[in-house]
Parts: structure tokens; sequence; C-alpha cells
């Protein structure tokens, strides 16, 4: 879908930010590129949408070269949303929602119809809030508004650069789940930048990490997590996600299994309890002086001289053995 070629991009300060940058993004696919503050992640999104050129190398989306298209023309196919929100104060919120399609001539009844869908997608009702002014909604709902704005013109692509980062924890959570949510309906290609690994994880079907204008490592999220490529990666994914989704995936035995703990085959009944008390666990392994296992029933002593193996036995049941 969309394609970059050996993109490199110097500005004119002569600051090389991006250096041979060659990816691709899949129809349909939640693409994240994540990285630490100046790797180059917006510098590459923005080109997208042509607010940045390259200094050299290509970018095609649909196999169609941009540099050859009408900016304007191919940002109304492109749906962008920023951290800062960015609606427009002295719009109300259905006319901000409506801005692209009514910049795109949409009839009047087909750009109402999709404001008030796009509202229910993401729980704001039409009749509440439409009539509102940016400033009279929370953070959270305003960039709900954001998010559905990007997608009114019924963009193939949508451009999402750090959206829910200036947002509480809270709502940035819910944001991501929505987000999940809604991507599942719509499966629009989205590029969607970010520093925070735990939202790449949450949200990506693959992750692109940048480090100095390079692309370091494109994979899904269990594969980088699974064999990252190099130590900088290991380092922004952390040890203790590394730890964790070992034990997700491969947990280890020693965490699944209570240990065992071993009695001598002439242990009598009271001792042993006294020893699963102590130990606190719900059975003990017979063994011989050599600490070989010993098959219970033949070996443990009877408890009850004289009593009939019927009664040994739920003696043993008793022990869980
Ligand atoms: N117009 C510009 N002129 C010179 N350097 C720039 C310009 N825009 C961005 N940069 C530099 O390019 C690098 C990448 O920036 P950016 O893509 O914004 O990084 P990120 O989004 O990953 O934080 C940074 O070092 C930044 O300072
Ligand atoms: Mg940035």
């Amino acid at each position: 879908m969309i394609e970059f070629k050996e993109v490199n991009k110097v500005f004119r300060d002569g600051f090389h930010a991006l250096k041979n940058i060659t990816f691709k993004v899949e129809e349909g696919e939640l693409l994240v590129l994540i990285g630490p503050s100046g790797s180059g992640k917006t510098t590459t999104m923005r080109m997208i949408n042509r607010l940045i050129e390259p200094t050299k190398g290509t970018i095609t989306i649909e196999g169609k070269d941009i540099s050859k298209e009408d900016p304007v023309k191919l940002r109304r196919t492109i749906g962008y949303v920023i951290q800062q929100i960015g609606l427009l104060p002295h719009m109300t919120i259905k006319e901000n929602v409506s801005l692209v399609p009514r910049l795109m001539k949409w009839k009047k009844e087909r750009y109402i119809d999709k404001v008030d869908e796009l509202m229910h997608m993401v729980g704001l009702d039409p009749e509440m809030f439409g009539e509102r002014y940016p400033s009279e909604l929370s953070g959270g709902q305003q960039q709900r508004i954001g998010v559905i704005r990007a997608l009114a013109a019924e963009p193939k692509i949508i451009l999402m650069d750090e959206p829910f980062s200036a947002l509480d924890p809270i709502s940035r959570e819910q944001l991501q789940d929505e987000l999940v949510r809604l991507q599942r309906d719509i499966q629009k290609t989205i590029v969607f930048v970010t520093h925070d690994m735990d939202e790449a994880l949450k949200i990506a079907d693959r992750i692109c990490i940048m480090k100095d204008g390079e692309v370091v490592q494109l994979d899904t999220p269990e594969n980088i997590i699974r064999r990252p490529a190099n130590e900088f990666v290991r380092s922004f994914i952390g040890e203790d996600r590394l730890q964790e989704s070992d034990s997700i995936s491969f947990p280890k035995l020693t965490k699944l299994m209570v240990p065992a703990v071993t009695a001598g085959e002439n242990r009598r009944l009271a001792e042993s309890l006294k020893m699963i008390r102590n130990k606190r666990v719900n059975s003990l392994v017979v063994v011989n002086d050599q600490n070989v296992f010993q098959q219970p029933a033949a070996r443990i002593r009877s408890p009850l001289p004289g009593k009939t193996s019927q009664s040994r036995r739920s003696w043993f049941t008793l022990w869980g053995i």
C-alpha cells in the first residue's frame, strides 16, 4: 500500500535526519513507528502526506509515486491525527468532523449521516455533543473527535502522530482500546507514531523501530520481543517485558510446579501429616533410603496396624497420593 524506497532527508541546515529508509506498509495494516525522540518518526510520517519532501528516494502509494501527485488532493485522501488535537476552536464538533467532506463538496445529507455514524462509533451522542465547541469537551473526548475527523472523508490511509500522548493515562488506555476495536471494523491502513512501547505492543500489527534516522527492526510485536535485532532494541523493549513475554509464551516449569517434598518410606502418618502441614504441600513423594521413588500403596506402612487395605487406601487418598 505504502512503500518507502531508499528515502533520505537532509534538512536545509545539513542535518541528515533519514538514512535510506526502506519499508512497506501493507493494506489494512496498523504499523507503529517507534523510537526515541529525534529518531525521525515524524519526518518519516510527514513524508507520506508530503508535508516534508524526501531529498532522495521514492515513496509510492498503491504503486504511484506520490511526488507526481497534487499534494493538496493527496492530503485530502489521507487522514491525519496529531498530538495537539488540532480541532478548530470556532467550529462546532459537527463542523469540525465534517470539515474535509465539506471541502470535498460532499452532499449535505451524506456528510451529516457520516458525522452521526462516526460519533456513535466512538460513543459520543451527536445530539448531545454535536453542537458544542471543542473547549466544551474533555481532552479524551476532543481526541476522539480528532480521530473521527481523520476518518470522515473515508480515506484509505490514516497517519497518527503520538495522538494519545498528551492524554491522562486512563483516557489514553481507553482510546487505545477504542482504536483497536475501531480498526477491526474499518481496516484502514494506519501509520501510528509513538515513543511508548506498551502502546505499540497493544495496538500494532507490526512495529518499525527507528534510531538516528534508520530502521533498526521491523516485525510483529511477538517476533520483536522474541528476537530483538540488537542491544538497542532489547533495551528499548526493556528487560521486564522480555522476561514477561518469556513467561507468557514459555512458562518455566519451576513456575508451574509445586516443589515436591519427599518422605522416607518408613515415616509414620502423624509425622508425615506434620510435614505436609509445615511444608504447606498437599502430597508427599515417598522414597527409599537411596532417594528412589516408591509406589505408595505398596510401601507406606499402615498407620493403623491391623486394619484392612481398604482403610490404608483411604489414608493415601487423604494424603493426595
Ligand atoms: N526542519 C528541520 N530542520 C533541521 N532539523 C530538523 C528539522 N525537523 C526535524 N529535524 C531534526 O530531525 C530529527 C528527527 O526529527 P523528528 O522526525 O521530528 O523526530 P521524532 O519524531 O522521532 O522525535 C531530529 O533530530 C530533529 O531535530
Ligand atoms: Mg515526533
